[in-house]
């Protein structure tokens, strides 16, 4: 099994340490990239002939008639076309991974309140599991055929999905790993994705994932409508937050080889898959728009306020996807890591809140006072209550405020969707520990001041409150 990886070399490049690979940097750019000089065609895109007889392949990831900002599309140079593959085969679904999230699917659950879950545990050595195979859905919402909606997956990996690549129609997957690298091949090149670092892979896009590190966990947010976009800036201005030149684009890189492949479908939730004889990795130059990308979060520019008050989480946000209502996003994707706190005169944990959002955190680093560990879950539902319990809201009260650096030494993604998300039987009954926020209660201090509250509406005019019994 002898196969050889012809890459790229480019000008504009990043070389992050620890990462074999070079990349261009930038978001939403038309990017181009040939391993070998002159396969790119020029001034046109289509010409008779390409250069050493390459198949030329378009793709798109928009409506041809998509505005300009919006309009996505890639054109691929390669040995073999896609189409030079085997008969579909539909498979059996996976136990664990669900793409319905309608309640009148039996197998989805709504719960009403807080649920925190710890990592769930990987694979017995004795079972090699890839990183497909080990695709588990904790829920979502929607359902990929009408085009809007989200799945928040958890992946648990062992073993390398070898001569197997996967091609999801349904959604574009945001993948997050929270232990070991992941070493990824795709149609644009090659990204080696580690802990701290996100990578997307969008809808109808081939890749295959090897684990350099041996076993690894971590978390897919996967989008079925719109595409992730860059948050607008507003009156921040132009920069700050993500900056477009830390995203990370693979350089072209081909392999030769004519072995047993086995492309693996998910397309409205259902699985098939489809041999060839070659590889799928065989694009020799590529230019477009559409593509996948890798960010390193310690990148993130943090905004916060420096006088008082907190300002919405929404300052945290990396990447956002549209919804189809205007002005409503379907999901955001934040980064939550070390930082100043420097507000004073201010109640700095969390208020209290109950919003129009499912909150999900997904902690990758970092021990957050031993109440969250990295590889677990805590997720809050729609206007449902939470914040500080009420140890730290004494705390909190009458503490000196000084600035200070929080979350130190952790990282964490948070998952900020409007949508009502449904929780799957893996998530409730088989992911390991699931559990339900401890009811808490707190005392009424606004009550143990009545006789001074009384004194006070007396002197000003007003009828004094009295406490009613039954
Ligand atoms: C949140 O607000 C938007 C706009 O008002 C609305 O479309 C959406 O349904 C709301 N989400 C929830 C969970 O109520
Ligand atoms: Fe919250």
């Amino acid at each position: 099994m002898q196969s050889h990886t012809y890459s790229a070399t480019a000008s504009f490049v990043s070389a992050p340490s620890g990462d074999p690979y070079k990349y261009q940097v930038g978001f939403g750019n038309r990017f181009a990239s040939e391993a070998i000089p002159g396969t790119l065609p020029q001034g046109q895109n289509h010409p008779q002939k390409n250069k050493y007889g390459l198949y030329m392949e378009g793709m798109t990831g928009s409506p041809f008639v998509a505005p300009r900002p919006q309009n996505l599309h890639a054109f691929l140079y390669r040995i073999r076309p896609s189409l030079d593959h085997k008969k579909f085969i539909r498979l059996p679904d996976s136990p664990d991974m669900e793409s319905n999230f309608l309640p009148i699917n039996p197998k989805v659950h709504i719960s009403p309140t807080q649920l925190k879950w710890a990592p769930p545990p990987f694979p017995s050595s004795s079972d090699e599991v890839d990183f497909i195979a080990g695709l588990k859905t904790i829920g979502g919402n929607g359902e990929p055929t009408a085009r809007e909606g989200l799945a928040l997956h958890i992946y648990l990996a062992n073993a390398d999905m070898k001569n197997k690549a996967f091609c999801n129609s349904d959604g574009d997957m945001l993948v997050v790993p929270q232990q070991g690298r992941l070493d990824v091949q795709t149609e644009f090149g090659r990204m080696m994705v580690r802990p701290g670092e996100l990578m997307v892979i969008q809808k109808g896009m081939k890749f295959t994932v090897s684990l350099p590190d041996g076993p690894s966990r971590g978390y897919v947010q996967e989008i079925f409508g719109s595409h992730f976009e860059l948050p607008d800036l507003g009156p921040i201005g132009g920069h700050g937050m993500a900056n477009p030149r830390d995203f990370e684009v693979p350089l072209a890189s081909f392999e030769i080889d004519e072995m047993h492949w086995e492309v693996f479908y998910k397309i409205g939730g259902q699985l098939f898959s489809a041999a060839q004889d070659h590889t799928p990795f065989d694009v020799v130059a590529w230019q477009g728009n559409y593509v996948p990308y890798k960010y390193a979060m310690e990148k993130f520019i943090f905004v916060g306020s420096v006088s008082k008050d907190h300002i919405d989480p929404s300052v945290f946000t990396v990447l956002t996807a549209k919804s189809k209502a205007t002005g409503i996003p379907l999901v955001e994707v934040l980064t939550v890591s070390e930082r100043w706190n420097v507000a004073s005169d201010t109640f700095r944990p969390p208020y209290y809140h109950r919003n129009n959002a499912t909150e999900i955190l997904c902690f990758i680093s970092g021990e957050r006072g031993g109440r969250y560990v990295p590889g677990g879950i805590a997720l809050q539902t729609v206007f449902c209550p939470h914040g500080p319990s009420p140890e730290v809201h004494k705390a909190a009260i009458v503490e000196e405020l000084k600035p200070e650096r929080i979350s130190k030494g952790s990282m964490a993604i948070a998952i900020e969707t409007p949508m009502i998300l449904s929780m799957t039987d893996y998530a409730m009954n088989r992911a390991g520990t699931v559990v339900e926020s401890e009811p808490l209660s707190f005392p009424p201090d606004f009550i143990a001041h009545l006789d001074e509250i009384n004194a006070d509406l007396k002197a000003a005019g007003y009828e004094e409150l009295k406490k009613k019994s039954d």
